[in-house]
């Protein structure tokens, strides 16, 4: 033996030992290839009347216990036994991973995402989140499909209601505070559960706002809208990253190497778990990449994706793929280790039933905090769109009140479309709310009128006869949860079913009415919506809904939400957000020849960032460290904020920024700072920001990034229209490492990622 290659083997024999006395590498040492292939696989249950199974479709002739993690099992009694299924019958009983949607809470509902990131409120969505493991871990979940973090500028797309609207720089914050809520404390707190950062990447780009369509996008929207929440995710220590359906410019995500490997591994560093979403590998095939099932096995696997989800493609094929050297034992055992490292950290090996508890679930579900929390969350995340006249807060005693519209009492509606164990029966109906707020006595009559479901009115005579003797009328208008969500794509974005009809009956009387809208994203709110005199966005509220629309409705909290996605005038200015590029000829400039509508105005009805408050507040002209900095300095900016109204509020205050002039076309304005403050009546505060060379740089045309001297505007007030701004100078122009690149290119900077994503085909060797 050479002598350098036997003082290897010395050096190394401490590692070898510490290999043995590692549970991981101990249980890989023994893995058979399909044992190790099994823990890459994630099945569904089925309830049978003795109980759950591990659904394994028509895949009868596999053993049932080879299988990495399951899917849908919420009770710590279901996880329990379908654990003991599987370590028990197993040869060397490794336990599951339950993973479920736990998306914004559990038994307790949250407020939809959309809705949550109307508070812009990073803290409180990390609480919600918080609460959300603590309860689903006691039931045994381990694992959550969230937080999803998609960027979405197209209202018609169903899933818009799963995440943070349209601001990359708002989602990355509220990424950030997700992961950090479903994550808590960490292993080995029994109450930290595995996060998931989906659905990567692009997928609400798809064309026509059409679920799972294609997305051909540029690279540069790409980088800049895109990709932040997930980089963000990934700097937060999220566990696991699902990629989505769609394609991204000729390539499915799910075989999309450079994006998953190139990008998320290698360069940003990413360490934890690549799991399919659901069927996705087999659905290579229908998207027209993969021939045979045992195809989307090897172009899934090798682009990266670790765990198969529902299909069965890997079960079936990868033993084979390996065994003829299509796809290298190495990697397998790479994407195992990944597996049963997470199920390590999570102290499965020293108990497989740590996470299901009986006792814990009963204590810790749908608890009073709980529920005050559900209540803050939905009070901060209303946004009041209008109040002429000062209809509201309304009077506690506000003589004869007609409710209308089915959305009042449809407890289903409250937790939105993807409600995790929540149950519509333990929810506050708005109309139950209404009637727990009012002074005793009040006459509150409840006539459903129309459903959004369904294009018969009910009782119209009857409406219109009540809602003349009434003295206030409540319209409950939106959409019901199943009009949003997974496939549920709209190419009409009015009131649907007869809501219309009722609407314009009861604007006949006369009668001063408010509509509390509820609905799963941004509405085409048409003339007659905007005829009531107020209107207050609501969204799916979750569990104390009815409370929290009371709370706001009757003035005990001040309204305080401001919008996360523009609303549109029209459908046909989709997409429509405000952080567009200029054009040579901007549809504000002069003219006819401008880049506008010549049937419908330009500007949205509600642009991003707007909601209104009882109170007001005034801000003073941005206030600047200094009107010229170099490239690494920081910019202090400072505003002064009065509250001028008579009562208490809670105002966000937003910085955005423009870069005048550069290599590149830049947005005319970007969110890069928020604050969310509370004043007193008459109080004033100052709030400061800071921006620096991330906020300064942009992507040049060689996606090289660097900070360019030249001018920039900020704008700092209530929202994205606002013309409160001053200006400074950069003196000079830099280069920027490249973000989450932890070793130097070799090629220069950019340019390799961006040969390796453009050219993908060409590069990605198939790992063998
Ligand atoms: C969705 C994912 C979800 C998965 C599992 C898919 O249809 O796209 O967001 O996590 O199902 O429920």
């Amino acid at each position: 033996m050479p002598l350098h290659f036997a003082s290897l083997l010395l050096a190394c024999l401490p590692l070898l030992a510490l290999a043995q006395d590692d549970p991981v590498e101990r249980l890989l040492a023994q893995m058979t290839l399909e044992e190790k292939i099994g823990q890459l696989s994630q099945l569904g249950i089925q309830t049978t009347p003795t109980g759950p199974v591990i659904d394994q479709g028509t895949q009868t002739q596999m053993p049932v216990t080879l299988v990495g993690s399951v899917l849908g099992a919420s009770t710590a009694q279901q996880t329990r036994q379908l654990q003991e299924q599987v370590v028990n019958g197993s040869r060397l009983h490794i336990p599951l991973l339950f993973a479920y949607d736990v998306l914004h809470g559990f038994r307790t509902v949250f407020p939809v995402p959309l809705a949550q990131a109307s508070a812009w409120d990073p803290d409180l969505a990390q609480r919600t989140a918080r609460a959300a493991a603590v309860e689903a871990t006691a039931s045994g979940v381990h694992w959550t499909f969230a937080p999803m973090v998609d960027v979405a500028r197209d209202p018609r797309w169903g899933r818009v209601v799963e995440g943070a609207g349209e601001d990359p720089f708002l989602g990355s914050a509220l990424a950030a505070a997700l992961v950090h809520g479903f994550q808590g404390a960490g292993a080995p707190d029994v109450s930290s559960m595995l996060a998931t950062a989906k659905h990567f990447v692009a997928y609400g780009a798809a064309e026509g706002g059409r679920d799972y369509n294609v997305a051909d996008l540029s690279e540069r929207t790409l980088r800049e809208v895109y990709l932040p929440p997930f980089q963000a995710a990934v700097a937060a220590g999220v566990d696991a990253i699902m990629p989505s359906f769609n394609e991204v410019a000729g390539i499915p995500m799910h075989r999309h190497t450079a994006l998953l490997t190139g990008l998320l591994r290698k360069q940003w560093g990413f360490t934890g778990l690549l799991v399919s979403d659901f069927n996705a590998v087999w659905e290579l095939g229908p998207q027209g990449i993969a021939a045979t099932a045992a195809d989307t096995a090897r172009l899934a696997f090798t682009a990266g994706v670790d765990i198969e989800m529902a299909s069965q493609s890997y079960r079936q094929h990868l033993p084979t793929l390996v065994r003829n050297g299509q796809v290298s034992r190495k990697s397998v055992d790479d994407a195992v280790r990944r597996v049963l490292t997470a199920k390590q950290r999570l102290g499965l090996f020293d108990d497989p039933y740590r996470y299901s508890d009986e006792a814990r679930e009963r204590a810790s579900q749908l608890t009073p905090q709980h529920r005050a929390l559900a209540r803050e969350a939905a009070q901060k995340s209303i946004v009041l769109l209008k109040n002429s006249g000062t209809l509201l807060p309304l009077s506690k005693q506000p003589g004869k009140v007609l409710v209308v519209g089915s959305l009042a009492s449809d407890a289903s509606a409250t937790i939105g479309p993807w409600a995790g164990a929540g149950r519509a029966e333990e929810s506050v109906t708005v109309l139950q709310g209404l009637r727990n707020a009012v002074a005793p006595g009040t006459e509150i009559v409840y006539l459903p009128g129309a459903s959004p479901s369904s294009p018969h009115i009910q009782d119209i005579k009857q409406v219109e006869r009540t809602a003349r003797e009434s003295d206030l009328l409540i319209a409950v208008l939106g959409e019901t949860a199943e009009q949003s969500g997974e496939a549920h794509s709209r190419a009409e974005l009015g009131l649907p079913g007869g809501q219309n009809a009722l609407l314009s009956t009861l604007l006949n009387t006369g009668k001063p009415l408010v509509i509390v809208l509820m609905n799963g994203r941004p509405l085409v709110l048409d003339e007659s919506v905007q005829q009531a005199p107020a209107l207050l966005e609501t969204w799916f509220l979750g569990s104390e809904t009815g409370n929290a629309v009371a709370d706001v409705l009757f003035g005990d909290v001040n309204p305080s939400g401001k919008l996360p996605m523009t609303f549109p005038r029209h459908v046909g200015q989709i997409p429509i957000y405000y952080a567009h590029k200029n054009t040579g000829r901007p549809p504000s400039g002069d003219g006819s020849y401008a880049s506008a509508y010549i049937d419908v105005p330009w500007p949205p009805l509600y642009p991003f960032g707007f909601g209104l408050s009882y109170t007001s507040f005034v801000y003073s002209s941005p206030r600047l460290s200094s009107p010229r900095l170099t490239s690494t300095q920081t910019l202090g900016v400072e505003v002064t904020v009065t509250n001028t109204g008579k009562r208490a509020g809670d105002e966000i205050v937003q910085l955005y920024l423009r870069d005048d002039v550069a290599s590149v076309t830049r947005p005319v304005r970007r969110l890069r700072g928020f604050r969310r403050i509370h004043l007193a009546p008459g109080e004033s505060r100052s709030v400061s920001f800071s921006l620096g060379q991330q906020d300064f740089a942009l992507l040049d045309e060689h996606f090289s990034p660097k900070v360019e001297a030249g001018g920039f505007t900020v704008f700092v007030g209530p929202d994205s229209t606002t013309t409160n701004q001053a200006h400074f100078e950069v003196s000079d122009t830099r280069r920027l490492p490249i973000a989450g690149q932890s070793v130097p290119p070799a090629l220069p900077n950019w340019a390799a990622e961006r040969l390796s994503i453009i050219c993908l085909q060409a590069r990605n060797s198939e790992a063998t």
